[in-house]
Parts: structure tokens; sequence; C-alpha cells
């Protein structure tokens, strides 16, 4: 810990609310526990859960630093008893359960990542919970295989340019939801064999007449849920899985359960934030196995629409909810 100052700034929240409730802090730098490092952050990645957090619904879970953030890049400059897997030099990118925006964060070594081959470390903070998130629902939990055919719905946001470039990249055919034309065809150039503007087509007629797509979809990604839900099952094949991973249209759906049952199809949903280190850990194997090789093979690319300053996280978050991103957001603490 020689040279590491006692504090550091942080973007904290003062209380619930909108952008504005963002604020530097100082906070004690964190001391890294048994099996963790500690991380000079680089850059941290913005995802939708800190719109929530800042809003007062989604607080850090017991443990973890109060002021949001859930994935960096940085530089090890610590690393606390029992740590084999990293030294002081390594730059890496981490997954946090919170925390991210700070000059220094603690992390477990189960969720801290080496860089893939070719990116940066600004590139780096926008892969951690992107990728842990589609690989653990699309390829572990909904089985995806080479051949089948997945539906991401939100397809230009974060979660939803990485389910498409993984999809796609491990022999999937994938279409994708986006509120926008110009969303959809940035889904197209992704990979999507179409994009479906939510807002004027119906992705279930769509899918439906699409050449190929008539036998329905073979898994759904899921982030709206509410009415959603129904529809996904209309537009899934038989033995189809719809996995869930936000409510952001609302958390009942009302569907039929005889279409359930012909279609003898799954319907699931998971959040990784709570989930133990040992699970996590479990899912950073399987991307260094087969998610960091394809960004050195470049069939995978990060996908980061906007850099904003530390000090800037207000203007980050308000650039997020409008919603004309597409991609990641990433705050750079080395200016
Ligand atoms: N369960 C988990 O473990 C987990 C982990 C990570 C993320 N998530 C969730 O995954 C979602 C994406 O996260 P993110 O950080 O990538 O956020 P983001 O970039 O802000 O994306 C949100 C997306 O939702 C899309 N969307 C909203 N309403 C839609 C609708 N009716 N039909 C289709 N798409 C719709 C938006 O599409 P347009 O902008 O094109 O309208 C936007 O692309 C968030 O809801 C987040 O909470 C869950």
């Amino acid at each position: 810990m020689n040279q590491i100052s006692s504090m550091m700034r942080v973007v904290d929240v003062s209380g619930p609310g909108g952008p504005e409730v963002l604020g530097l802090a100082q906070r004690p730098v964190p001391q890294p526990g048994a099996g963790e490092v500690l991380i000079k952050v680089a850059a941290a990645g913005l995802n939708r859960a800190d719109i929530l957090q800042r809003r007062g619904y989604y607080p850090s879970p017991a443990g973890a630093p109060a002021w949001p953030g859930l994935e960096v890049s940085g530089s090890i400059v610590a690393v606390g008893a029992e740590v084999e897997a990293f030294k002081p030099g390594d730059t890496v990118c981490a997954l946090l359960a919170g925390g991210g925006y700070a000059e220094y964060c603690a992390a477990p070594c189960g969720q801290v990542l080496p860089l893939p081959a070719g990116v940066d470390l600004l590139q780096a903070a926008a892969l951690p919970e992107a990728c842990f998130t589609v690989w653990s629902n699309v390829f572990q939990l909904a089985r995806l295989q080479a051949g089948e055919c997945l539906l991401v719905h939100g397809g230009a946001s974060g979660i939803g340019v990485a389910a498409i470039q993984l999809a796609r990249a491990r022999g999937a055919r994938v279409f994708a939801t986006a509120g926008s034309d110009d969303k959809c065809r940035f889904c197209e150039t992704l990979g999507a064999q179409r994009g479906i503007n939510y807002r004027s087509e119906d992705f279930v007629a769509v899918l439906r007449g699409l050449a190929g797509a008539d036998a329905g979809v073979n898994v759904v990604l899921d982030m709206v849920g509410g009415e959603y839900i129904a529809r996904d099952l209309d537009a899934l094949a038989p033995e189809g899985r719809i996995v869930v991973i936000a409510t952001q249209a609302g958390s009942s759906a009302k569907l039929d359960l005889m279409k359930l049952m012909h279609k003898r199809a799954v319907l699931t949903g998971t959040t990784l934030r709570s989930r133990p280190v040992a699970f996590k850990a479990g899912i950073r194997d399987a991307l260094l196995r087969e998610v960091w090789p394809l960004f050195a093979a470049h069939a995978i690319r990060p996908v980061v629409d906007r850099v904003f300053a530390f000090e800037d996280a207000a203007a980050a978050h308000a650039y997020l909810e409008s919603g004309v991103h597409m991609g990641k957001i990433v705050l750079d603490l080395r200016r």
C-alpha cells in the first residue's frame, strides 16, 4: 500500500433523485481483503442499474461500498492475503457489486480479468457487466447453440451490443429490437439479421414474416418484461427459452400457460449483482476461455458510445437516461 494516499475521490449519491444528486466526495481508500486486489481505477462503466441506485431503488448489497459502479478497468496496486493470480502492476478489468465510481476499488480475484488482446483501458471498463450478464444468461442458462436463433430486446443497449455480437460469433442467428431505425441499423452492423423498431413494428409479426424465422426463435433475452413476456412466448419456437433480466415495462406479466405447455417453453430470469463471488468466478473462467479469445480474433469488439470525465458523472447519467446512446458509456479517471 506504499504511496497510496489514505483518502480518495468517489462519485456518491447525496439522496434519491436525478443526476444532480451525484457529486464528488472523499472516502477512505479500501483495503483489499483476503482473496481481493486493490485496483487504481482508470475507467468505470455506466449501467442502467446505476440509475436505479441513484433513484434509491437499488442499494448496494451488504459489504459493498455505498457509491455506484459495477465495473472498472485499471491497474492493480496492492493484493490481499491468498492472492496468487494477480500482482501489483497488472492491468485488469473487474466486475463489482458496487463502488466502481471511485479512484480505487477492491475486487474479489474471481471477478477480475486481464484486458483482452487489443482492448484498451477505456474499452475494457465497458466489458465486465455485459459479458458476465450475457454469458451467464444466454449461453449458460438458456444454452443458446450454434444454428439457433436469438431475439435480443434493447439491441443497442450495453447488454444488447454484447449479446448480438457474442451470439453471432458463436454461430447463432440474431434478431434485435430497438427504439429507432438508426439503432436498428446499428444492431445490423453488429451482426443482427434484422433490427426491429419496436415503436413502429410488432416484433412477433416481423419474426413470423421473415424467411427462416417462421419456426420461432429459440432464445429471447428480455430486459423489458410486462406485456412483452406473452409476446416473447408467441415468438418462441418449441422448446424455446425466455430469460428475463429486467422489468422496464413492469414486473407483472399475464400469459397463456397452454402456449407455454404446448411449446414446452422455459421462462426464467436472473439478477447478477447479488450472486456469490464463487458463482461469478465460474462465469469469469468461462469468459476467459470462451469470450476473451473472440476479442483477439476481432470476432467481437467493445462498443463505447461516449466517454465522460469522472467529474462529469451527472452529465453521463443524464446522457444514459436520455436513451440516445448505442452501446456503453464510460467515465475516464485518467484526465
Ligand atoms: N438481471 C441482471 O443481472 C442484469 C444485469 C445487467 C443489466 N440488466 C438490465 O439490462 C438492461 C440493459 O442494461 P444496460 O445497462 O445495457 O442499459 P441501457 O444501455 O440503458 O439499455 C436499456 C435498453 O432498454 C431498451 N428498451 C426499453 N424499453 C424497450 C422496449 N419496450 N422494447 C425494446 N427495448 C426496450 C432500450 O431501447 P431503446 O433505447 O432503443 O429504446 C435500451 O436499449 C437494463 O434494464 C438493466 O437493468 C440486468
